[in-house]
């Protein structure tokens, strides 16, 4: 049986877990793909740490990239210009790539697949772990226009909104036990903001539209700001909070925007709780599918990885994004332009005039509002919660800046937008 040595850089969560999936499960890999994986070295930052793993070490990238005998490098050590670096000199070698780094491709995935030449790149545990979605839209769904895709990318996000909404837990206190049982990093910043699920809705439309675009040019919200009266009004209203990735084809433009939502109680995606990842996918021919599953995890992610190893070794080399050229007739859409309902929280002194204040910067800048709650004022502080009709992004920004300069306001404006 033909052998393939492999090389892991950066043996962390994903990595160990991968060699030893390799190990343990080589039998039956191997009875499947008719080729033997064999893990063959690896690659950390600290050589002197404690690991419970059984292969070569060394700190050194070039013990993998100058072994002429490894033909598959996977790229687990994270960052976004090292690890460019790193996966372009495999590419150099002449060695196949494989990788689970969203914050790299989520810059440089253009830049790889220009100088990939035949060398196969898989990336399908860069998004949603253990969820064979980027296999979903460049294979299954290869025949269709994709509509809409909307996704539930990040699962510690998901688990701190599920906890505000499920048990009353405020923001920081949610966050505080992500972080006890593993599921939010020491610097949980890139789930928060958003920027986590931003890499990957990027990686996503690219496969699903041949869109550039890096993360600076589209929105990209996180749920920092949502506190319990906004889960309460949701609540009131028959909706839940979900932070959302979503790409829309509106004409022959793409619309990608990650950020909060409130979102129908009852569909499929308001469903998806706690840790776990849910995407929907709408083709023009096939209609609406939908993806679950474990989004994270050193098993889940491990495994994806392992069925890029698997394509690799039965010599099945696709177009790395899924375009054998970007389809260039296809825009992405002015943030400006987009058209939602919006939820708003204003925060202001309870004083006469203001609610007519208020209604008239909306009305001049063509907002009508759909629903309105005042909460009862607290020390003179008023909250009021409302949602609009459909309005313009660009709209709701000006009337929302022109609101929060007025004397009457007491903290900035917050909006969330409400998915149709
Ligand atoms: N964890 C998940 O559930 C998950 C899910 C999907 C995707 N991913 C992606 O998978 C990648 C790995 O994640 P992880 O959670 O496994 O990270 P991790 O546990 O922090 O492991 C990173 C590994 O890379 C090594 N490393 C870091 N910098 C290095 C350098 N300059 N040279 C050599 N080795 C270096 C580290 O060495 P030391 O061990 O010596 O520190 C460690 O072994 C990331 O891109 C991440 O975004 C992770």
């Amino acid at each position: 049986m033909r052998e393939i040595k492999v090389g892991v850089i950066g043996a962390g969560v994903v990595g160990s877990s991968v060699i030893k999936i390799l190990q343990e499960n080589q039998e039956l890999i191997s009875n499947r793909i008719g080729a033997r994986l064999i893990p063959t070295k690896a690659v950390v930052k600290d050589l002197t740490k404690k690991r419970d793993i059984n292969i070569a070490l060394s700190d050194d990238i070039n013990f993998i990239l100058e072994d002429e005998s490894i033909e598959i490098v996977i790229e687990l050590m994270g960052g976004v210009e090292q690890a460019f670096e790193v996966a372009k000199k495999v590419l150099e070698k002449n060695k196949s790539l494989v990788t689970a780094n969203k914050a790299m491709l989520a810059y440089h995935r253009y830049d790889l697949q220009k100088i990939k030449k035949n060398h196969p790149i898989g990336f399908e545990a860069s998004v949603c772990g253990g969820i064979p979605i980027i296999k979903a839209l460049k294979d299954g769904l290869a025949a269709n226009h994709i509509l809409s895709l909307r996704g539930i990318l990040n699962g510690t996000s998901n688990y701190i909104l599920t906890q505000m909404i499920q048990n009353a837990m405020s923001f920081d206190d949610a966050l505080k036990q992500a972080q006890i049982l593993g599921y939010a990093e020491a610097d949980p910043t890139l789930d928060i903001d958003g920027s986590d699920a931003g890499h990957k809705l990027l990686i996503l439309a690219s496969l699903a539209y041949g869109i550039d675009a890096k993360p600076q040019d589209i929105i990209i919200e996180g749920i920092e700001k949502i506190n319990a009266s906004d889960i309460a009004f949701a609540n009131e209203f028959g909706f839940v909070i979900k932070l959302l990735g979503i790409a829309k084809k509106i004409d022959n433009e793409i619309e990608l925007r990650v950020h909060p939502v409130l979102i129908d109680k009852d569909k499929m995606i308001a469903k998806v709780d706690g840790v776990m990842n849910g995407i929907s996918v709408v083709g023009d021919r096939v209609g609406e599918t939908l993806y679950y599953g474990a989004g994270a995890g050193g098993d889940a992610t491990a495994s994806a990885v392992i069925s890029d190893l698997i394509e690799i070794a039965r010599g099945k080399n696709s177009a790395m994004l899924g375009f054998e050229k970007s389809d260039n007739s296809l825009k992405l859409r002015d943030k400006g332009k987009i058209q939602s309902r919006y939820y708003i929280r204003l925060s202001a002194y309870d004083k006469t005039g203001v609610l007519a204040k208020i209604s008239s910067i909306l009305s001049k800048n063509n907002i009508s509002i759909q629903a309105f709650l005042q909460k009862q004022a607290k020390d003179g502080i008023a909250k009021l919660l409302f949602t609009t009709h459909i309005s313009q992004e660009s709209s709701i920004h000006n009337a929302l800046s022109e609101i929060d300069s007025q004397d009457f306001i007491e903290s900035k404006s917050f909006f969330i937008r409400i998915d149709e």
